[in-house]
């Protein structure tokens, strides 16, 4: 006997016998209020990790936490995890993501995963429904790396796979330190890291991209991301006179980038299928209408789901670049700011989010991720997996991201259909 409602035999839950039910208005109403912190005019969010609207935004979902009865805890990197107790004590399921946003960004990726998982635990709250393992639903600090390097820093942290005192050293792009900021907005927190694993880690989030919209599925079980590949190089010239200085005498650093930036693009299309690459970032001094570009420093974002090819496109590009920079006489320096490898997802997490979805009468395919994400930190630790829906015009990293009410909800129904068997699943 199941203690679930009955849902309706028609419409978006078509062809599923029974199923629980989230409440998609209250799921909305939270992503909306989310989505005032850090508004920008027009649309979208600015709250890049650990900045006043990071706090802000922080503030709010601890809040929620503690209506919902959650055990909140924040740990030395500022992760917060609320804790909802299971029926006996051990490793807990969990879920999450993160609620930093790029510069001007979408209401969507990162909160989605995070507040739905608070759905989630609110149901089953109403319902009284018990689990045997203890689900945690998690926000991981600094998820995007727009402000400090690398990306999912946070959930690194919380596994392992970063060090905690590195990464508290940490500068970002205005030149503060991570531990200084985290200090400052009240989140440097307590709870150890990389001291606890998961018996299994589930995230929902919007795709980011255009496969799904495209091709009409409403669910993506997500087999793995690609491998990620973040580089910070600065050129270093001669500023001098715009108008005085010859053109086979200058040592224009800009000169340099903008072939480099034709390159990489060159590169990434020679060796195709699923390899991108981006200059996302730069900085020109001394950024003056007359003034020969004496220094530049930028960034490339190379990715791949094959990691030979990322390494290859890695080749390639810094190659390059050494011989742009010899040719113009100006000196290179280079650092990597984030460096990950293609990570699978586990074949029982896929299949489940597969099967879950098709249950609630929902069109799924599987798919690669090529966004990085927290999930990604817990795969090599504990059965993982992801849940994507659909992001209208594949626009994200943009404050015109959309996800429909009702896509957002399927998405949080299946991952709480998900996150149900998970903690209930035998030891
Ligand atoms: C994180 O959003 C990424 O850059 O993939
Ligand atoms: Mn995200
Ligand atoms: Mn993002």
């Amino acid at each position: 006997m199941s203690e679930y409602p009955l849902a309706p035999a028609s419409g978006r839950l078509r062809g599923m016998s029974e199923s629980l039910q989230l409440n998609g208005e209250r799921l909305w109403a939270r992503l909306e209020r989310l989505g005032q912190v850090g508004a920008l005019v027009g649309g979208g969010v600015s709250r890049l990790a650990l900045s006043d609207a990071d706090r802000a935004g922080r503030d709010l979902l601890v809040s929620w936490m503690h209506e919902l009865g959650l055990d909140v805890e924040i740990d030395r990197i500022g992760n917060i995890s609320g804790t909802r107790r299971g029926t006996r004590t051990g490793a807990a399921v969990m879920t999450g993501s993160h609620i930093d946003s790029v510069r001007a960004g979408g209401r969507f990726d990162g909160s989605l995963g995070v507040l739905a998982g608070l759905e989630v635990v609110e149901r089953w709250n109403e319902l009284g429904i018990e689990t045997q393992r203890p689900l945690v639903v998690s926000a991981f600090t600094n998820e995007e790396g727009a402000r400090f390097a690398p990306d999912m820093l946070g959930s690194a942290v919380h596994q392992g796979a970063l060090d905690l005192d590195a990464m508290l050293e940490v500068h970002g792009i205005d030149g503060t330190r991570l531990g200084d900021e985290l200090e400052r907005i009240g989140y440097a927190g307590t709870a150890p890291v990389a001291a606890r694993r998961p018996s299994a880690y589930v995230e929902l989030h919007v795709e980011q991209g255009p496969v799904l919209e495209r091709e009409g599925f409403e669910i993506g079980a997500v087999e793995a991301v690609q491998g990620i590949s973040w580089t910070e190089l600065t050129f270093d010239g001669t500023p001098n006179h715009a108008g005085t200085t010859p053109m086979n005498q200058r040592l224009d650093a800009l000169h340099v980038v903008a072939q480099l930036a034709c390159e990489v693009r060159r590169v990434v299309e020679a060796i195709g299928g699923a390899a991108v690459g981006t200059v996302g970032r730069i900085e020109v001094q001394p950024n003056l209408v007359n003034v020969v570009p004496g220094s530049v420093l930028c960034t490339v974002d190379l990715r791949n789901t094959i990691e030979s090819l990322l390494r290859e496109a890695e080749a390639q590009c810094f190659e390059s670049a050494r011989r742009f920079a010899a040719e113009e006489g100006v000196r290179l320096t280079s650092r990597s700011l984030a460096r990950f490898e293609p990570v699978p997802f586990d074949e029982g997490v896929i299949s489940t989010v597969e099967r879950c979805a098709q249950a609630r009468g929902c069109k799924t395919r599987r798919l690669p991720s090529g966004a990085g994400h927290d999930a990604q930190m817990f795969a090599p630790h504990a059965p993982t997996g992801m849940i994507f829906v659909p992001s209208k015009g594949g626009i994200s990293h943009n404050p015109a991201e959309w996800t429909s009410p009702d896509e957002c909800l399927a998405g949080a129904e299946v991952l709480q259909d998900v996150l149900r068997e998970l903690a209930d699943a035998p030891r």
